[in-house]
């Protein structure tokens, strides 16, 4: 069985980067991964009990040229929604992540990796995020919950060749909005109680609520999905939610994508894009397995 990269399956990390980039030199990106992985590997045996992880995702085009296998699903984040409502296209060729419970060894290591990089790549957004307090939100909220866990992570995020898909997605908090609504609209919004974290019933979920527009049945099977989410971005300036996803399919993610930002027969989109948040970037990415990162193509 191929090995899932390691910033995948391990949970409740407290730190993270994102770099998103794009390919200067497909000549040295097989090297520089493999270069990645090495470093990876002597900070993990360094540092054993921080959870130290990295995983390396290709956009559509540099899996086109690097790749192993298809990724039959991966396609160009195309946008979704329209007007105030809308998820706008950022699309990179390449995302590295990484987490840990600290922040210093991530950023050790994303040096290391940038350098391994070198000029075969220019960055484009590099994003720093943070767990809070109570796994919650900057809006408050705990975030994560409903997230697969144990076995299920691997049955949900890895697919049959190891790899999976992902989607990062910066959404920038307009903290001064969401504070001037009343405590019952910002449930509303979520269909949570905020202090308890406790699930609205069914019934009394607004048909507009965050959980009513991401949690989707399709043949009464739950479309899941393993969020890796967290807070990001300065207190005096942009700040908000980095929301990575990961799945073995990438319709799971694109389905709820669709229900939040209006591109469905109902055409409803999510409280949270007009109460709380306005998103700023989308990529969508494959995260091949370590084996299949260990031998690409070029
Ligand atoms: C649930 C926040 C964007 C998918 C939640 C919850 C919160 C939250 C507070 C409830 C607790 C939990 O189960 O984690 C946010 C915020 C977002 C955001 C603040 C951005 C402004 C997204 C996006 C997706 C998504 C873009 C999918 C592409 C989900 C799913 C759940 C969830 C699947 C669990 C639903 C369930 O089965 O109950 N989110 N989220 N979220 N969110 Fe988000």
């Amino acid at each position: 069985m191929p090995t899932a990269q390691t910033a995948i399956i391990p949970d409740h990390c407290r730190a993270a980067i994102w770099i998103e980039a794009d390919i200067q030199d497909y000549d040295k990106i097989a090297d520089a991964c493999k270069q990645s992985l090495d470093v990876l590997a002597s900070w993990q045996q360094r540092f054993t009990d921080k959870a130290l992880g990295l995983s390396i995702g290709f956009g559509k085009r540099a899996w086109e040229v690097l790749g192993t296998h298809e990724a039959a699903e991966l396609k160009d984040f195309p946008g979704y929604g329209r007007g105030e409502i809308r998820a706008p296209a950022t699309q990179h060729d390449l995302l590295i992540y990484i987490q840990s419970y600290e922040h210093d060894l991530n950023f050790s290591l994303a040096l290391a990796v940038l350098q391994a990089f070198g000029e075969s790549i220019s960055v484009q957004q590099e994003t720093h995020g943070f767990r809070r307090y109570e796994d919650r939100g900057l809006d408050d909220f705990v975030d994560g919950t409903e997230n697969p866990q144990g076995d299920d992570i691997s049955a949900v995020a890895i697919d049959e060749h190891g790899g999976s898909y992902v989607l990062l997605q910066r959404y920038r908090h307009d903290l001064n909005k969401w504070q001037a609504c009343s405590l019952a609209e910002q449930e509303e919004a979520v269909a949570r109680c905020k202090a308890s974290n406790e699930e609205f019933a069914k019934a009394d979920r607004h048909p507009c609520s965050h959980i009513a527009r991401t949690n989707l049945r399709e043949d009464g099977v739950k479309l899941e999905i393993v969020r890796r989410s967290l807070p990001y971005g300065a207190a005096s300036g942009e700040h908000g939610l980095a929301f990575m996803a990961y799945c073995a399919r990438l319709h799971n993610i694109e389905a709820q994508l669709q229900h939040m930002f209006g591109d469905t027969e109902d055409g409803l989109t999510d409280l949270l894009l007009t109460r709380l948040s306005k998103a700023l970037s989308g990529g969508y990415y494959y995260a091949p397995s370590v084996e299949d990162l260990q031998s690409l193509a070029v």
